[in-house]
């Protein structure tokens, strides 16, 4: 199918400062999307700026889809300013998923920042007693999604740098506060994480340390979005690949940190 398509805007809600939800609607069916999965949107119909830029699958609705981001610059302030009504063009959905296998016991979902946008598509997935959420970001404000998770019955263990909300500190070191208290769940459990570079890093050794297995997807600036540009490579144990086409999901051992 091809992937190319034009949407209409049909709801762009500011949800916290700087914050926006992004519902898009197809003009044609589209492939449905996975967690993990993303988009490169066309922020406006103009030439500047050129470039799409890339959003993970939020919330998949049936037909209609949405997306959680950040003003982060030109573009998404852009996007930031989009109306119902206004056309987008969108290509997806991009990339490969994040995995479940049945025979994965405990799932624990790990989302620092933004990284809740495509964390929330899985835990939406995923049978609600059957996973841990651990949710980081700077402070309360940029915690995203609260009472949509706790309708979905998701209890979130939460923490912010500043102690706003939840445990003070960054979100890993809760996560090893509690892979410490239950070392008996070392050879169940299967991490899912997306989020800053450093939270990543950090869930690397933890990984390593209690011998984890999992995933997570990551994030490189992306021109073309379509593996032909090269811009977006990472440095893997089986040498360099792509984010967006081999990615964004990668085994948690498997990514060279530089
Ligand atoms: C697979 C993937 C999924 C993503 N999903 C989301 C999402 O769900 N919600 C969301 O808000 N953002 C997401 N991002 C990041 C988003 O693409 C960037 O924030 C956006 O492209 C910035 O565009 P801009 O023109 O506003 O900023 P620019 O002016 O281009 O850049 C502003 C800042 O953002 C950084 N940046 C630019 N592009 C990226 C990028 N692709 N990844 C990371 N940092 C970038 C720049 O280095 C700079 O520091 C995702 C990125 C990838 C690769
Ligand atoms: S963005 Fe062009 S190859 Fe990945």
């Amino acid at each position: 199918m091809n992937r190319l398509f034009k949407a209409t805007v049909t709801d762009n809600k500011q949800i916290k400062k700087d914050h926006y939800l992004l519902t898009l609607h197809p003009f044609k069916k589209i492939n449905r999307p996975e967690p993990g999965n993303f988009f490169m949107l066309s922020v406006d119909s103009s030439l500047d700026p050129l470039l799409k830029r890339p959003f993970s699958m939020h919330r998949w609705l049936g037909f209609d889809f949405q997306i959680l981001y950040r003003v982060a610059g030109k573009g998404t302030g852009i996007l930031s300013k989009r109306r119902p009504g206004d056309l987008l063009d969108v290509v997806g959905p991009l990339g490969n998923k994040f995995p479940v296998a049945k025979t994965h016991d405990k799932i624990i979902l790990i989302a620092g920042g933004l990284g809740i946008a495509p964390i929330f598509s899985l835990a939406e997935k995923l049978k609600k007693n059957k996973h841990l959420l651990f949710y980081g970001a700077m402070t309360k404000e940029e915690l995203l999604c609260i009472d949509e998770l706790k309708s979905l019955g998701i209890e979130p263990v939460i923490a912010t740098d500043d102690g706003t909300l939840g445990y003070k500190g960054v979100i890993t070191d809760i996560l090893k506060k509690f892979l410490t208290q239950n070392s008996k769940l070392k050879t169940q459990n299967y991490l899912y994480a997306c989020g800053p570079k450093p939270m990543l890093m950090a869930l690397s050794l933890l990984a390593r340390k209690y011998d984890l297995k999992g995933y997570m997807a990551l994030e490189q600036n992306m021109a073309c979005g379509l593996g032909t540009c090269l811009g977006c490579v990472v440095n893997t144990v089986d040498g360099y690949k792509r984010v967006c086409k081999e990615g964004p999901v990668f085994r948690i051992e498997e990514i060279v940190w530089e």
